[in-house]
């Protein structure tokens, strides 16, 4: 697999594993059908929204096409289907799945040819459920520490359909607002886990997570705290094929 900046992930596997938030119940319950059924997990990384697709009544496929990842998800799962495979080739009958889900993930891959394949594999009435982790920052800190730029934020009304770069089909949205309370190290790990700084060049990089553990130390000990809060929309879109 020749690796991109879609595809890098793998590299730091088990970094990512250590430093990288799940999702919250009550967006992953949004995301997959009510009543059990079949799913198909999409860009599964290492396994940070499949530990909360096993623990539901559902019949599941796990698709990633970094094998170093899959191989943590087997891991932890003996018994779990995976696929070393991407989302415009998915291992699955036509009509055979209630839903399809990917965290963190759509975003990297071909947006055209993955919903064609979705909608090869989705049985009718099922849906594409998609969840992003969306920063809600306040202070100018915040985003200096994550090393985002506020201008390029995407804006909060975004239409779901460009959310996911599609144009035909419906989709709808929700957010679900969780909080995370990190030390300055803690946010160093996760800042150090997406590829905006990750693939940075390497002096560029470890400058950058120095100045993050520095910013959240300061804000922390001006609040008299050892952690920072970090907080985030887990934003779910969900797409149907059909208008
Ligand atoms: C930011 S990671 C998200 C991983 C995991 N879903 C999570 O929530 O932590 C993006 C994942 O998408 C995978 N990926 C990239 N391009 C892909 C493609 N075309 N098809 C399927 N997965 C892809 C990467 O290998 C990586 O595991």
């Amino acid at each position: 697999m020749a690796t991109t900046r879609a595809t890098s992930f793998g590299a730091w596997a088990s970094e990512y594993e250590e430093w990288r938030p799940t999702y919250p119940d009550a967006a992953v319950d949004w995301l997959v059908p009510p009543n059990g059924g079949r799913v198909v997990e999409v860009g599964a990384g290492t396994g940070k929204l499949t530990d909360r697709l096993v623990e539901r009544d559902l019949e599941l496929d796990v698709v990633e096409p970094d094998g170093r990842m899959l191989r943590m998800i087997s891991a932890r799962y003996p018994s779990l289907r995976v696929h070393e495979s991407v989302a415009t080739s998915l291992p699955l009958d036509e009509s055979s799945v209630d839903a399809v889900v990917a965290a963190d993930a759509w975003h990297w891959f071909p947006k055209a040819e993955a919903a064609a394949e979705v909608a090869r594999v989705l049985r009718p009435d099922g849906w594409l459920g998609c969840v992003w982790h969306v920063p809600v920052l306040q202070h100018d800190s915040e985003w200096r520490a994550l090393r985002l730029d506020p201008a390029l934020a995407p804006p909060d009304d975004l239409d779901p359909l460009d959310r996911l770069g599609l144009s035909t089909g419906r989709a709808e949205q929700r957010a679900f607002r969780w909080t995370w309370m990190l030390t300055p190290q803690q946010w160093r790990g996760f800042v150090s886990t997406v590829s905006h700084v990750r693939l940075l060049p390497e002096d560029e990089c470890r400058t950058a997570l120095r100045e993050t553990e520095q910013l959240v130390e300061r804000a922390c000990a001006a609040a008299g705290k050892t952690t920072a809060r970090l907080t985030h929309d887990a934003l779910c879109v969900r797409w149907y094929p059909e208008a």
